[in-house]
Parts: structure tokens; C-alpha cells; sequence
């Protein structure tokens, strides 16, 4: 049989990557995960509203059985995420805290998430899309109530827990240069300025197609440049449903495209697909209209962009 793609990507350096979710353990969905890819990162299952539900109340068996599925097939575990606006447990949006109330919130539950995780996790996303479109920092709770100090306090944190984990901060719409992709330059060049525990920059790359961004790779190699690692953590490329010849091969392109403008950067740590299927993606259900986005189709059948991969690794 031929390679299958982390073979492909370890001859290059590199490591090929897929979401995938608790649901997807068994049957063609394991089986093609555990036989492509070498990296895997939790769809949902280690997000803060899945782990800590109820305050102080942790349910890590969803997040679990992921790394338990990685060790079986030897794949490195991505921790997905520490810190985020979005998918929070309801008695924390809901909760009115102080600011040093917040702050110990957040110290704790990055100190929890990665000590359970400790050894078995190689790559945490510690922050998750801290920029507004503009390059200024999301209003969420964090920036609000904390200030920007949030950010450090998280990658700290998480270095304590765990010092051999690589701490990455972890954006989209940050592919390309730009006003957003700017603003996170310049954090992540302060952060190295002021010794903070930053290893790493993941451009989640959720593209549409035809549009990847000229400027990828070198927008890559100047995130590199400032002495982190870079990684392509979310990649998706979607089109118009229904697709058709044309569009699928020029979502190969696209796909082809990404993965040599990771191997272009020699500090392109590797590449995970958000979902390698068409049967579970999440692109359908967030942009109406749009779909198609994956390597395989719904039928769990290889499309063109899955061989395009292949001939560019
Ligand atoms: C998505 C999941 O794939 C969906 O199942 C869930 O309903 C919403 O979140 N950026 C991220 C990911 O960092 O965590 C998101 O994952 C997709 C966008």
C-alpha cells in the first residue's frame, strides 16, 4: 500500500495532524485517522465546558479516551485549549467575579487541565483567538476583567505545570499579512521580550476556497524569525456546496499550496486538517451554504486535495 501521509510528513520533518472527536473512535473514522495521521488534537473534548462543567467538577473521560486513542496508534497528542472566549461552562459566564476572583479561575484551570494532562500532551494551544479582526484584542471576558496581562499569566501558568509541553498561541484569519496578523506579531514579540513561556504560534487556517493567502509563508517565516515555532493547527478549505470537478481541484491547489508553505519555513513544526472527512465537519453546520471543506468525502472516499497533499509532502 502506499505511505499513508504522517509517513510521508515524518520524511519531511514535519507532522501531519487531524481533529477528531470522542464520536469518532471506532469503526472507518479510527481507522483512518490512526493509519494517516500522527497528531491528533480533541475536537470539543478538552474545552473548558467539557472539562469543568460544574465548578470544581471535572470530567476528563472525553479528553481521555482521545489521548488513550493517540497512545494506541502513536500519534502525539495537541491540547486544545486552554483559554478561550467560547464553549465556556455556563457557571462561569454566568458568575459575576472579581477581578482577582477571575484571575485565580484562570491560574487554576490552566494549572489542572495541563498537570492531568502532564507527558501526554506535546503541543497545548495555551490562548486561543485573542485578536479582533483590526489587530486589537478581543473584548471577552478575559481582556476586560484582567487586562492583557491574562495572556502571560495563562503561558506561566502552563509552563509550571508542565515545563516540557510546547505553549503555543493559536489564532485564525492570522494566515496572510495584515492588521490582524500584525497585532499578533507584536505580542508575541513582547511576550519573548519580557521571558514569557511562549514556544510557539498556530495559524488555524479555516480558508475558503481560492483564497490562500499570498503571503503565507512569509508571514511565516517572520513569526519564526522572533524565535517560535510556527504550526498550521486547523486547516479547512471550503467552497459553495455542492462541489464539483473544478472546485475540488482547486481546493487541491489550495491544500497543496499550505503544505508547501509549511515545509518552505524550517521552524513549520507540522499540519493538522480540522476533520479529514466531509461526514463531520463542522464547516456545514457554522457556515450555511458552505461545505466540502475536507481531504475525504462523506463516504469517507480519498478527494483530489488528499492526493495533492500526498504529492507535495
Ligand atoms: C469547533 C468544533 O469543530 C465544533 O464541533 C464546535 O461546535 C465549535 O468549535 N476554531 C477553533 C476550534 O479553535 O475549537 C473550533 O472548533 C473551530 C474554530
Amino acid at each position: 500500500a502506499d505511505p499513508p501521509l504522517r509517513d510521508l510528513a515524518a520524511a519531511k520533518g514535519v507532522y501531519m495532524g487531524t481533529a477528531l472527536m470522542a464520536s469518532e473512535l471506532s469503526g472507518t473514522s479510527a481507522s483512518i485517522a490512526g493509519t494517516q495521521f500522527d497528531s491528533v488534537t480533541p475536537g470539543n473534548e478538552m474545552k473548558w465546558d467539557t472539562v469543568e462543567p460544574s465548578r470544581g467538577t471535572y470530567n476528563w473521560a472525553p479528553g481521555d479516551s482521545i489521548v488513550t486513542f493517540a497512545q494506541a496508534h502513536d500519534m502525539q497528542v495537541r491540547g486544545h485549549n486552554l483559554v478561550w472566549h467560547s464553549q465556556l461552562p455556563n457557571w462561569l459566564t454566568s458568575g459575576s467575579f472579581s477581578n482577582d476572583e477571575l484571575h485565580s479561575i484562570l491560574v487554576k484551570h490552566v494549572t489542572d487541565e495541563v498537570t492531568h494532562y502532564k507527558g501526554k500532551v506535546v503541543h497545548w494551544d495555551v490562548v486561543n483567538e485573542p485578536f479582533n479582526e483590526d489587530g486589537t484584542f478581543r473584548q471577552d471576558l478575559w481582556y476586560n476583567q484582567l487586562g492583557v496581562s491574562y495572556i502571560a499569566d495563562a503561558f506561566k501558568a502552563a509552563r509550571a505545570a508542565d515545563p516540557a509541553a510546547k505553549l503555543y498561541l493559536n489564532d485564525y484569519n492570522v494566515e496572510g499579512t495584515g492588521a490582524k496578523s500584525d497585532g499578533m506579531y507584536n505580542l508575541v514579540k513582547s511576550l519573548k521580550q519580557q521571558g514569557v513561556p511562549i514556544d510557539g504560534v498556530g495559524f488555524q487556517a479555516h480558508l475558503i476556497l481560492g483564497q490562500v493567502p499570498s503571503t503565507f509563508k512569509a508571514n511565516l517565516q517572520r513569526f519564526a524569525d522572533l524565535g517560535v515555532d510556527v504550526a498550521i493547527t486547523e486547516l479547512d478549505v471550503r467552497m459553495q456546496t455542492p462541489s464539483d470537478a473544478g472546485k475540488l481541484q482547486q481546493q487541491a491547489n489550495d491544500y497543496a499550496a499550505v503544505v508547501n508553505d509549511c515545509l518552505g519555513v524550517t521552524r513549520c513544526a507540522g499540519i493538522t486538517v480540522w476533520g479529514f472527512t466531509d461526514a463531520t465537519s463542522w464547516v456545514p453546520s457554522t457556515f450555511p451554504g458552505q461545505g466540502a471543506a475536507t481531504l475525504y468525502d462523506e463516504n469517507y472516499q480519498p478527494k483530489p486535495a488528499y492526493a495533492a497533499v500526498r504529492t507535495a509532502l
